[in-house]
């Protein structure tokens, strides 16, 4: 075993609800590394990668994608929509970015069937006012099933005869569900049928045992990096349960998902907003619904990159990001969007959660009726008033800006050692003199020539 495999990997994950600019840092990391992995969720997932003038939106497929070098791995701890996954192979392939050879599945992943979808939906449906406000991929039908032991797995996808006849049977006892949990209508297994053996037939040949190939490049001086889906306030466990998705986005599920030892995830990189956002229900402490917070999704372009919902925005909230931090383990802080607060006279970071008694709470309550009736203490600071877009140099920071971020780095205990100033790669630096931010500044100046 290779003794430094520790400082070769490194887990991005997302600090707050989802969102944050994973696909952006990922993407910008990948140059520097020879594997990517994705280990939590589904197609709920919506990464973006933009440069020079190309966008991308990435859902099953590691951000890491797009650089050619980089071979990429799904975890079993996802769930797979086959259809889903070779729609975004599709378009990959429509703007030349070549898969084949460098893209491979767990044989252990959960597959997400048509009649998954529509039980999500129809659950929604069932739950009107109090519903989780999901993304309707079928992801927590599918996960259930993961845990009621009657999922099918990626490992079928090399055996199509045998997996239709299963598929056949669980969606034939989907329907029945479907009609007497909801009165819902069937789902066609015909075309079901037809879609899932498509899928199969083109993504059996990528089924592998992962664990083993990961370890190997680690152990071969190759550079791991794991990426996270969703963030920790959408934990099944840690999360504002139960407004959180069905998966684990803490960086401990990748080394179950690859089936490897946690020596080998590296340092946990944060990545968080410099304000926030969530998508669906749920309790938000820091919300802004008024002005302020129509500012920063209009300028934000704050509108999912799966379902193009209207994101809810709020201000940054230390109390949840230190949560975040305690529970993830998070050893640095990557801070995105910090732009789009460029013109604001004043901005607001939430400091600590009052109780009516007067108690002051400073972690997120697992009891969510606790947690409503916290009211969000803030504090206030001068804004910056000038454009942070085309900054080079961390020095080069607006003073009022840097003083934002010294006291969000002051509240939240660990360093902000990427600041992100724009959607593209180029518009990013690194700030601070550990070594993590000197690796991660080499290896934006290595990405700057890759337009
Ligand atoms: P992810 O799910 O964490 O990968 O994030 P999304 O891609 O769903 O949402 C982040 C959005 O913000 C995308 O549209 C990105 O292109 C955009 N973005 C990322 N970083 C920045 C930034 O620093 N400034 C601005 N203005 N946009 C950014
Ligand atoms: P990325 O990886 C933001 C939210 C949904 C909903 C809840 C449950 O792009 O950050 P689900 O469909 O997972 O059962 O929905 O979780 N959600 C996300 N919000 N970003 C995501 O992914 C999300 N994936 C799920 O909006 O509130
Ligand atoms: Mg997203």
């Amino acid at each position: 075993m290779n003794a430094n495999h520790e400082v070769k990997s490194l887990t991005a994950i997302g600090g707050q609800w989802g969102d944050e600019g994973k696909g952006k840092v990922v993407d910008l990391l990948s140059s520097g590394f020879e594997v990517v992995v994705r280990y939590n969720g589904g197609h709920n997932a919506g990464h973006t990668v933009c440069f020079a003038d190309r966008r991308f939106a990435l859902h099953l497929v590691p951000s890491g994608i797009i650089h050619e070098n980089v071979s990429c791995y799904l975890g079993a701890g996802m769930v797979i929509d086959p259809s889903a996954l070779c729609a975004e192979l599709d378009t990959l392939t429509a703007e030349e970015v070549r898969h084949e050879g460098r893209l491979f599945l767990s044989d252990r992943a959960t597959l997400i069937l048509p009649t998954h979808q529509a039980i999500d939906n129809a659950r929604e449906g069932a739950r009107g006012k109090g519903k989780i406000g999901t993304t309707g991929r079928g992801i927590g039908p599918a996960y259930q099933d993961a845990a009621q032991r009657r999922a099918l797995r990626t490992f079928m996808l090399t055996q199509p005869a045998r997996f239709l006849d299963a598929a056949r049977d669980l969606m034939t006892e989907h329907n029945r569900e479907l009609d007497v949990l909801f009165g819902a209508p069937p789902v066609n297994l015909d075309e079901a049928l037809e879609t899932l053996r498509t899928g199969a037939e083109r993504l059996g040949p990528l089924v592998r045992e992962i664990g083993p190939k990961i370890i190997e490049h680690a152990d071969q001086g190759q550079q791991v990096l794991f990426e996270g889906a969703q963030g920790v306030l959408l934990d099944i466990h840690h999360g504002t349960y139960p407004y959180v998705t069905s998966s684990s986005c803490l960086p401990g599920a990748a080394a179950v998902s690859c089936a490897i030892s946690p020596r080998y995830l590296g340092p946990v990189l944060g990545i968080m907003k410099a304000y926030v956002t969530r998508v669906g229900e749920g309790p938000f402490p820091s919300e802004l619904e008024d002005e302020v917070g129509e500012r920063l999704r209009e300028r934000g372009n704050e509108f999912g990159t799966t379902t193009g919902r209207p994101r809810r925005c709020g201000w940054f909230d230390a109390v949840a990001a230190r949560y975040a931090v305690r529970a993830a383990g998070v050893d640095a802080v990557a801070l995105m969007k910090v732009d789009v607060m460029d013109d604001l006279a004043e901005v607001e970071v939430v400091v600590g959660y009052e109780l009516p008694d007067g108690r002051v709470l400073d972690t997120m309550p697992a009891d969510l009726e606790v947690l409503a009736q916290v009211r969000p203490r803030t504090e206030k600071l001068p804004g910056w008033q000038c454009s942070t877009r085309d900054l080079k140099e961390a020095t080069a920071m607006p003073a009022r800006a840097e003083a934002y971020l010294r006291f969000l780095e002051r509240q939240v205990g660990v360093p902000i050692v990427l600041v992100s100033t724009g959607p593209r790669r180029e518009e990013t630096i690194a700030r601070g003199d550990s070594d993590l931010s000197k690796q991660l500044a080499g290896l934006i100046e290595t990405n700057q020539s890759l337009e």
